[in-house]
């Protein structure tokens, strides 16, 4: 469908200044596709229609439906399992061991989506009871989507969904099957995480909690400056011996100076020493 170049800016300044999303030029094909479902339930005949009836704010709801639906909610189960080999082998024991005397581990999962990450996490300490005996295991998982965050909380994923990512004993051990294709996930796992819907770019309710924070595919799209400021709160949120997974495609180099990376492990980052990232918030 053809959208004029004023709609197509309207809608990208709407994403930016709700979400630091950028509507990159090679992501502009998903503008018709993505909002093909509200046109057809409102009768809308073309884009600039819903964008002139947006401009209005005649329909207070409109602007709430389309961010949601220009969201990219892509996710799956152990999602390029190498980081989470790695964060489990590496610093995870190095937090076990830190935080033995008060056997608690907070973890946030920063753009969770649909919820499959942060049950995979939950999964990973499920599968090692013994040694998480009389620890507390917080997992707070987090998405600006509150579709996402429903669609989490429910716990019901589609064969395809489950069987991307997961091997055949994992979603024997952790899935109900309910029948007519869709698979429960145990109430074991439920119970291990807390789902919220929390824009990234909010203040942080809880300075320094976070032992683990994961952040992945979700800053990639992000403007500079906004990307930016996520990465200041993600470190306002991080204990000072925390450990921060971002996704495969995205690093810390170049972005902020608030994290370093890991030198032990690939991929992961470290909040940058007091004194240089006091610097950073100066200049
Ligand atoms: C591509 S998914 C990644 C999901 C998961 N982290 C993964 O890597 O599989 C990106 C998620 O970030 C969420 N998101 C986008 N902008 C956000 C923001 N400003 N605050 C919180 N979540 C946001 C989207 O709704 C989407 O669910």
């Amino acid at each position: 469908m053809e959208i004029s170049e004023a709609s197509r800016r309207i809608l990208a300044s709407l994403l930016e200044a709700r979400t630091g999303q950028q509507l990159a030029s090679n992501r502009r094909w998903r503008i018709d596709t993505a909002l093909a479902a509200i046109m057809r339930d409102r009768g809308y005949v073309n884009i600039d229609q819903l964008v002139s009836r947006l401009v209005s704010r005649a329909d207070p709801k409109l602007g709430d439906e389309v961010i949601e639906a220009l969201l990219n909610n892509e996710t799956y189960f152990f999602r390029d399992r190498l980081p989470f080999d790695l964060l489990l082998a590496g610093p995870l024991k190095r937090l076990e061991a830190a935080r033995a005397s008060e056997r608690r581990l907070a973890i946030w999962c920063a753009g969770c989506s649909t919820g499959q990450e942060a049950y995979s996490l939950a999964m990973s300490f499920a599968e090692e009871k013994a040694r998480w005996q009389g620890w507390r295991i917080e997992i707070v998982a987090t998405d600006l989507s509150k579709a996402a965050i429903a669609r989490a909380k429910a716990g019901v994923y589609s064969q395809f969904e489950v069987q991307r990512g997961l091997p055949v004993m994992q979603m024997i051990r952790w899935f109900d099957e309910l029948g007519g294709g869709d698979w429960a996930i145990s109430q074991v796992l439920r119970d291990m995480v807390r789902f919220e819907p929390r824009n990234i770019i909010e203040p942080v309710p809880a300075p320094g909690r976070f032992d683990i924070i994961l952040c992945r595919n979700l800053l990639l799209y992000f403007a500079p400056d906004m990307r930016r400021l996520a990465f200041g709160r993600l470190a306002e949120a991080i204990a000072p011996d925390g450990t921060l997974m971002l996704g495969a495609g995205e690093t810390v180099i170049g972005q902020t100076e608030r994290f370093i990376s890991d030198p032990d492990c690939r991929g992961l980052y470290l909040p940058a020493p007091p004194r240089a990232s006091a610097q950073s918030r100066v200049a």
